[in-house]
């Protein structure tokens, strides 16, 4: 199992307007993930959250520092790390069969053995019998499921997340966080993911990290030590509530100073 360390990672883009200048996103970034943890990243809209998602699997070049996976500097996509994206990702033109064996065939793994490790993570994920359905012909959270399914199917150490339930109805996400629970628990991978929902986070992490408007940093990291396995019933306990309010506090403070600086601009 793999430990991924941030380390100083800074981030610039030039601005649109004028390609000689450049804004920090990212200011100096350090923290470590450990194996098997699940850690969700929160913070005000445009702070560069998936811009740090982006460079740690391996998609985008840091302007500074540098990410490891077990020691090993990240220079590039990596299968040991996939990613899931809000949109889903899926090829409209496969079935989610096709879909979940895309990665295992790039392997080069044997048609029996892709067919036995894909019907694998298609029981995980609770979709046996749409395995030839395509993706139009599936609701949101299916398709989720399916992406979830195609990104462990190549057995990914770690998982990366941006914003997996964003898209879908609060019931829908609400199942999903308690299969991706029981799919951690099962396979013991290491899940840093995106969220901008503050009840999500505090359900399925271990920890939280929020970070600041840009240059963003750091401005709060702490430990989630509700006790496992979660059910559904804990939002309802005080010590819940609690950490609920206390990262809802800081994050709105936060998401109101950019307001109010785009209104003084
Ligand atoms: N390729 C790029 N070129 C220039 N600017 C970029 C690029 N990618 C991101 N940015 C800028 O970097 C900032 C951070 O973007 P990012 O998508 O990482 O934010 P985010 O925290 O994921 O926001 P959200 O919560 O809305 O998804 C934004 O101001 C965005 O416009
Ligand atoms: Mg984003």
């Amino acid at each position: 199992m793999q430990k991924i360390e941030i380390i100083n990672i800074s981030k610039s883009f030039h601005k649109t307007n004028n390609e000689s200048q450049e804004s920090l996103i990212l200011d100096d970034i350090s923290f470590e993930i450990q194996p098997g943890s699940l850690v969700n990243i929160l913070g005000p809209s445009g702070c560069g959250k998936t811009t740090l998602l982006n460079i740690i699997a391996g998609f985008l070049n840091p302007t500074k520092g540098e990410i490891r996976f077990d020691g090993e500097v990240i220079n590039g996509p990596n299968p040991k790390r996939t990613v899931i994206f809000q949109e889903y990702g899926l090829f409209d033109w496969k079935t989610v069969l096709g879909n979940i064996e895309f990665g295992l065939k790039a392997k080069g793994l044997p048609k029996n053995k892709r067919k036995e490790i894909a019907h694998h993570y298609l029981d995980l994920v609770h979709l046996t019998g749409s395995e030839n359905k395509y993706p139009n012909e599936l609701s949101g959270g299916m398709k989720q499921r399916a992406a979830i399914a195609r990104a462990l199917a190549v057995e990914p150490e770690g998982l990366l997340m941006d914003e997996p339930f964003g898209a879908l109805d609060s019931q829908t996400r609400n199942i999903l966080q308690d299969e991706i629970l029981e799919i951690w628990q099962t396979t013991g991978k290491t899940i840093l993911s995106i969220t901008h929902n503050v009840d999500e986070a505090v359900y399925l992490s271990d920890r939280i990290i929020v970070f600041s408007n840009p240059p963003a940093k750091i401005i709060l990291d702490i430990n989630i030590n509700l006790p496992r396995p979660r059910f559904p019933e804990i939002r309802l306990e005080s010590k819940f509530k609690d950490i609920y309010d206390s990262v809802w506090q800081i994050l709105r403070k936060e998401a109101l100073k950019s307001k109010f600086s785009k209104t003084i601009r």
